[in-house]
């Protein structure tokens, strides 16, 4: 069972983006413990409502007991981010005054040793943020042939020893605890200060798991598509790779024209439909990294439905 609550990272910063509004419609597309969601239902009150998806079960218990105040404010859902559109019809919502995105892991998850999550306890390879989705990490890691392994490790983990990790990884195979894949690991690269060879070949994995990149570049058009003009779209990321897909996706919709630089007439047709609210994005302070030293890597992102 999980051990350690979740706390919301940048929580303030969300509410000031996001500017809930009474008898505003909000979208927290990744619920976890339900931090944020209470935030922002406390700022819609007394009539606003708020749609909060997840899709790992224990993260929806959780968020239930959470927001379980707010009564029929809060429609809780069981459904990936990527469903938004889909979602959003079912439960007859045309558009949103604002959609929030929390993207990767909770504590909960990282620190539920039998979810897979860390190297720092033994347990089944899982990373399954859905734990009935098909494809767990041991799946990928003791089937896929070398080199597309090496590739995803090279890729979602920006691990430059990929070939020499899944080289390893597949003389070892079947490998099936968190425990025996790190110890593989730590067998061909050294230990670099404190971060454990490990991190990015687990990070490359979760990201394959949970088709982490594919769903964000889903979402983003969906997020738009479903905002009213001046609703808001906030999205926290912790690595490079969401936060580029993020970045440049606002970026390209907040320009009139996304020809090549070097074209001199305008071909393209492209009209912005977003505005960018701040072009760096916002992290973590001091004291926030100092209370939960796992806040460190957050982006947020803000924009504006034009
Ligand atoms: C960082 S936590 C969110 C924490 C939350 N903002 C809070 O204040 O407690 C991210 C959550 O997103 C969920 N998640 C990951 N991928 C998802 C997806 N494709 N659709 C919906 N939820 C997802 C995870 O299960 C996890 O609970």
């Amino acid at each position: 069972m999980a051990h350690t609550p979740h706390q919301s990272v940048l929580y303030h910063e969300i509410i000031h983006a996001l500017q809930p509004k009474n008898k505003g419609l909000y979208v927290d597309g990744t619920l976890g413990a339900g931090g944020h969601a209470r935030g922002i239902l406390e700022a819609c009150a007394p009539d606003g409502r708020l749609l909060g998806l997840d899709v790992d079960p224990q993260a929806l218990a959780l968020a239930r007991k959470t927001l379980a105040p707010y009564g029929e404010r809060a429609r809780l859902t069981q459904a990936s981010y990527d469903s938004l559109n889909e979602t959003l019809r079912e439960i007859g919502w045309e558009k949103v005054d604002g959609i929030l995105l929390d993207l990767g892991l909770s504590s909960m998850q990282l620190d539920t040793p039998e979810r897979g999550f860390s190297f720092q306890h033994d347990a089944p390879l899982d990373m399954r943020f859905d734990p009935a989705s098909p494809t767990s990490a041991a799946d990928l890691v003791n089937t896929l042939p070398q080199d597309e392994l090496a590739d995803l490790i090279y890729h979602y983990g920006e691990e430059r020893a990929s070939r020499r990790i899944a080289q390893a990884i597949v003389k070892a195979r079947p490998l099936r605890t968190t425990r025996q894949l790190a110890t593989v690991i730590e067998s061909v690269v050294p230990r670099k200060g404190h971060i454990h060879p490990a991190t990015q070949t687990f990070q490359a994995l979760r990201i394959a798991v949970n088709q982490e990149l594919e769903r964000v570049e889903d979402v983003l058009p969906q997020a738009v598509a479903a905002l009213k003009p001046a609703g808001r779209l906030a999205i926290i990321s912790f690595h490079s790779l969401e936060d580029r897909l993020v970045k440049e996706f606002f970026r390209r919709e907040s320009r009139d024209c996304i020809c090549p630089p070097r074209q001199p007439v305008c071909t393209c047709g492209h009209k912005a439909t977003l505005k960018e609210i701040s072009r760096k994005p916002i992290t973590p302070g001091d004291a926030e990294i100092k209370a939960n030293p796992r806040a460190r890597s957050a982006k947020l992102r803000v924009v504006e439905k034009l």
